[in-house]
């Protein structure tokens, strides 16, 4: 059956008057915290819960925060802030997991239960975080870096795993 054209006038105005409320309250949404996603509870506990700073963090000569992730930093500023990370113990941000915004360019001693544990790291957009397993952050020895949304993977698909070996880390925008 084709329907008269005042029951097909209907049909559209009905479904106008159910998408427009739609569109609406979508254009006022404001972005979702990725780490909301992956579990985070909201709090964003002090930076001494992870650790000390035990001096200032050079970046090692040739690398820089990414375009993409300066880029990400200004378009998405109010999903997290640089130097902020959400890191977990467990693979797949599993087991126990914690948000806290680390001061940039301080190199970050992990205290228990984080220092050698780490196996998922997630910075917020807009810095690049350097991790060692060396005990500081002399960019001599073994170093990994993450940017966002992080890698919940603990590297340990490759040949350069971190799972379980990050002692230190440092965040930069530099
Ligand atoms: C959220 O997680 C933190 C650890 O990151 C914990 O200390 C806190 O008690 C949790 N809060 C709630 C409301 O579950």
């Amino acid at each position: 059956m084709v329907p008269s054209r005042s029951s097909r006038v209907a049909i559209v105005a009905a479904f106008i008057s159910l998408c427009l409320p739609l569109a609406t309250s979508a254009a006022v949404i404001k972005p979702k915290d990725w780490k909301l996603a992956v579990g985070w509870n909201g709090t964003t506990l002090p930076a001494s819960a992870f650790g000390r700073s035990m001096g200032p963090f050079t970046p090692p000569a040739g690398t820089s925060a990414s375009a993409a992730s300066q880029k990400l930093g200004s378009v998405q500023a109010d999903i997290g802030r640089p130097g902020g990370v959400f890191i977990c113990i467990n693979v797949d941000w599993q087991g126990e997991c914690g948000y806290a915004v680390q001061p940039l360019n301080e190199c970050i001693v992990l205290d228990s239960p984080w220092r050698d544990t780490i196996s998922s790291f997630g910075p917020d957009p807009g810095a690049t975080c350097f991790a060692f397993s060396s005990g500081n952050c002399d960019t001599n020895d073994g170093e990994w870096s993450f940017e966002y949304p992080g890698d919940d993977t603990g590297g340990i698909w490759t040949t350069d795993s971190w799972n379980d070996k990050i002692t230190n880390f440092a965040c930069t925008t530099s």
